[in-house]
């Protein structure tokens, strides 16, 4: 771990000096460790429109104890990443996208949200800001956490008056760190992960916390994560704790479909793309956990983990392993998502 966050989790500019002088970027991992800058920008009470934001030093926030996310939950985050071309250039990958997936959790959270065109000039100035802690091309990317939560005070369970948008950033490498493996998950049908009319299908705060438990457990079993299957007939797979599920049969790639429990990766959706092109039929379609366990590979998507392929699924003690290596589809996959990451080959969407 490169930082150890202060009790009140707030760098100094003498800390991030610090840190930055120690940063060995081989060893980066999915730890907690401060820039220089964060962006905010708070809307208007009347009107809900967002103005005057800014770039700030990082820091901690004030917020108050009647704010509408930390009493009810008002809150939703996005995950993005700026990465180093190989002739040191910075670039973010398709931000857009990100700006109106949090233009559609706010509106199930019945919160305003920043015009695409002030989340992506948000995006742009935190990323210049903090272009120092871009890794370099081949350890890893900056990592941005654009949050928007119901800021402004509430007793009575209502949305906050005003909420505030929030970007900070914190260079990464791959999430399963130290993994050497291909991921192993777990079905585990003791909690589902979303329900049908819940908000598995937009980034809510709260979709994550309730699966801490199982993937503890999991983990303690020696499982690299879980991965959960519908809440109605517990007979289909739906989404891992932080990514989403891909099964390659033959010529066909499938991933279940986004009607509410599941997560419309960006990830996702490109790697649904490159598939295309790359002459896969592609099926967003309910897959069963029998389905899965003949599949001839399968991998996760995610902005965190990238793609990753998936050595083994164990169901009902039953353990399925599955193709890996040089020779697979999820390789050709990850070999093109990645040459668009590094600036080698041109993101056509
Ligand atoms: C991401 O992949 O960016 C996510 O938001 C998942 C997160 C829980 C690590």
């Amino acid at each position: 771990t490169f930082y150890q966050p202060t009790n009140n989790g707030e760098a100094s500019n003498r800390e991030t000096e610090d840190i930055y002088a120690k940063m060995d970027w081989d060893k980066l991992g999915f730890d907690v460790i401060p820039t220089d800058y964060m962006y905010i920008m708070k809307s208007n009470e009347q009107d809900g429109t967002f103005s005057n934001g800014a770039l700030v030093p990082f820091g901690t926030i004030d917020i108050n104890p009647h704010s509408a996310v930390l009493n009810y939950g008002q809150g939703l985050f996005e995950g993005m990443k700026a990465y180093r071309t190989t002739d040191g250039e910075v670039q973010i990958f398709r931000p857009e996208e990100n700006a109106l997936r949090m233009r559609m959790g706010a509106e199930r959270l019945l919160m305003p949200s920043p015009s695409v065109e002030q989340y992506v000039e948000a995006v742009k100035q935190v990323v210049r800001a903090n272009k120092r802690w871009v890794p370099p091309h081949g350890k890893g990317a900056l990592y941005l956490r654009p949050l928007l939560f119901g800021s402004g005070s509430v007793m009575g369970i209502s949305p906050a008056p005003q909420c505030t948008f929030l970007i900070y950033t914190n260079p990464i490498s791959n999430i399963y760190k130290g993994r050497t493996e291909s991921l192993s998950l777990l079905i585990d049908n003791k909690l589902p992960r979303a329900y049908p009319g819940g908000t598995g299908g937009v980034k809510n705060i709260g979709n994550y916390a309730p699966v801490f438990q199982v993937v503890k457990e999991a983990k303690a079993k020696g499982f690299s994560d879980v991965l959960f299957l519908d809440a109605v007939e517990h007979k289909y797979i739906e989404e891992v704790s932080s990514c989403n599920a891909f099964i390659v049969k033959g010529k066909v790639i499938s991933t279940s479909p986004t009607l509410g429990t599941i997560l419309p990766g960006i990830t996702r959706k490109t790697i649904i793309e490159l598939a295309s092109d790359l002459g896969y039929q592609v099926k967003e379609r309910k897959i069963s956990v029998k389905e899965l366990l003949r599949a001839n590979e399968v991998f996760c998507t995610g902005t965190a983990v990238g793609i990753s392929d998936v050595g083994s699924v164990t169901y009902k003690n039953k353990c399925i392993k599955f193709k890996t290596g040089p020779d697979t589809v999820t390789q050709k996959l990850y070999d093109l998502i990645t040459g668009i990451h590094a600036g080698l080959l041109e993101d056509k969407k």
